[in-house]
């Protein structure tokens, strides 16, 4: 008898972003006449860089022409772009990272996800909470957990995230081996310092532990001091392991490109005490999974890296920061207290009810969709996200008609 894996069973009837859908596809089934506004789940809206495009499109010529054409790529990606990434988002910055550390993929979401593979299955995991949930999700379907009591897996160490530590977890009361961590924080925005990131790294070295360092908001940091990456903390070379994606900098969401940096000193050991490369752990794993992402995808990246691609995600970027600002200063103004959305895009609001109820009457009444915070965990109860991709005009007109409905 064919049985199926009955971690899945212990998961929440379905994926956040898949629910809330299915919930604005219902409201608009009942509405065909009322607009949306949506700034829920993070997906751009502005079109990918110009430099991008014509990369894009020459890449494009180029497998159209017998001289030119490629088949199978390197899985963990092409030079030309692991060699820009290395220079100008980690050497740039002091951080000691080469070109053969990097696995391009064709997402963050994908990879933070699929890295718990390379993990023992009894090892303990903190997560924070609220959390993007594919960290927790993922460990639930590899066994990880026990199932799921109001609002909370057995077995997991979780960080929490509230007002008084300003969405910044403290670290474990008890040890953990591996620990999610992501800054600029999805959900809530919340920034690290280099002294935050640099206690988590000495946790990890003493605790012989591995943080998985998301990092797909990066691009948002416009202040100065604020790190970009885990890697420009000394030590960490040992102990983490970083995602990037090019999904919020550069508008690569429907293009899929994104990457993995595993240093070659980072390690993890076997029951019996023995180290082992997660680098080569990861390799493995990359070139018997995944095939590649596609010859085009990877030259439309390298050409953020260029003198005007570069200056044009930056424009694009500061777009997405001016209507966080303004979302921002009209929550405030309304009398919520907010979190993020100065180095980042997403704003969390304080709704002063329940997650769900807030959602609904800014659905039903403003036409506006967010994201309730409890879908990001126990912690987030209480708390909207509110995104800012979309259009300025469109960011407005939510905020003039969120103005009204409270
Ligand atoms: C989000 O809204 O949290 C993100 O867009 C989801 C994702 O990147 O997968």
């Amino acid at each position: 008898m064919i049985r199926i894996n009955e971690h899945y069973l212990k998961l929440q009837a379905s994926y956040l972003f898949s629910d809330i859908a299915r919930r604005i596809s219902s409201f608009q089934k009942n509405n065909p006449e009322r607009e949306i506004v949506k700034l829920g789940i993070g997906d751009v809206t502005r079109p990918l860089p110009e430099a991008c495009i014509e990369a894009f499109h020459a890449a494009v010529d180029e497998m159209g022409m017998e001289s030119t054409f490629k088949g199978y790529g390197p899985e963990q990606g092409y030079g030309f772009l692991r060699e820009k990434i290395a220079e100008h988002d980690f050497q740039k910055r002091g951080a000691n990272i080469t070109a053969d550390e990097i696995f391009i993929s064709d997402g963050a979401k994908c990879d933070t996800g699929n890295i718990q593979e390379i993990f023992a299955a009894d090892i303990s995991i903190a997560i924070p909470d609220p959390v993007y949930p594919v960290y927790l999700d993922t460990n639930v379907m590899a066994g990880r957990t026990g199932i799921c009591k109001d609002g909370r897996y057995e077995n997991i160490l979780y960080l929490d995230g509230t007002t008084e530590n300003g969405f910044i977890p403290d670290l474990p009361e008890r040890p953990a081996d591996l620990i999610y961590l992501c800054f600029p924080n999805n959900p809530t925005g919340a920034v690290a310092t280099k002294g935050i990131l640099a206690r988590w790294v000495e946790y990890a070295r003493e605790n012989k532990a591995v943080i998985l360092f998301d990092a797909a908001y990066e691009a948002f940091i416009r202040d100065e001091e604020i790190p970009h990456s885990i890697f420009e903390i000394d030590g960490a070379r040992e102990v983490a392991i970083e995602f990037r994606s090019y999904s919020k900098t550069a508008g690569f969401t429907g293009t899929r490109c994104a990457y993995t940096v595993v240093p070659k000193t980072c390690m993890a050991y076997t029951s019996g005490g023995e180290k082992h490369s997660l680098h080569s752990l990861w390799n493995r794993r990359h070139s018997t999974k995944f095939n590649g992402v596609s010859y085009p995808v990877q030259k439309a990246a390298e050409a953020v890296y260029s003198e005007e691609g570069s200056v044009q995600v930056k424009v694009l970027i500061d777009y997405y920061l001016e209507n966080a600002k303004l979302i921002r200063k009209e929550m405030t103004d309304l009398g919520y207290s907010c979190v993020g959305g100065i180095n980042s895009p997403y704003i969390w609001i304080n709704g002063k009810t329940d997650s769900w109820k807030f959602f609904d009457l800014l659905l039903n009444k403003a036409g506006v969709v967010c994201t309730p915070g409890a879908g990001f965990g126990r912690c987030g109860e209480g708390f909207i996200r509110i995104s800012a991709f979309n259009s300025l005009e469109n960011v407005q007109l939510a905020m003039e008609r969120i103005r009204k409905a409270v």
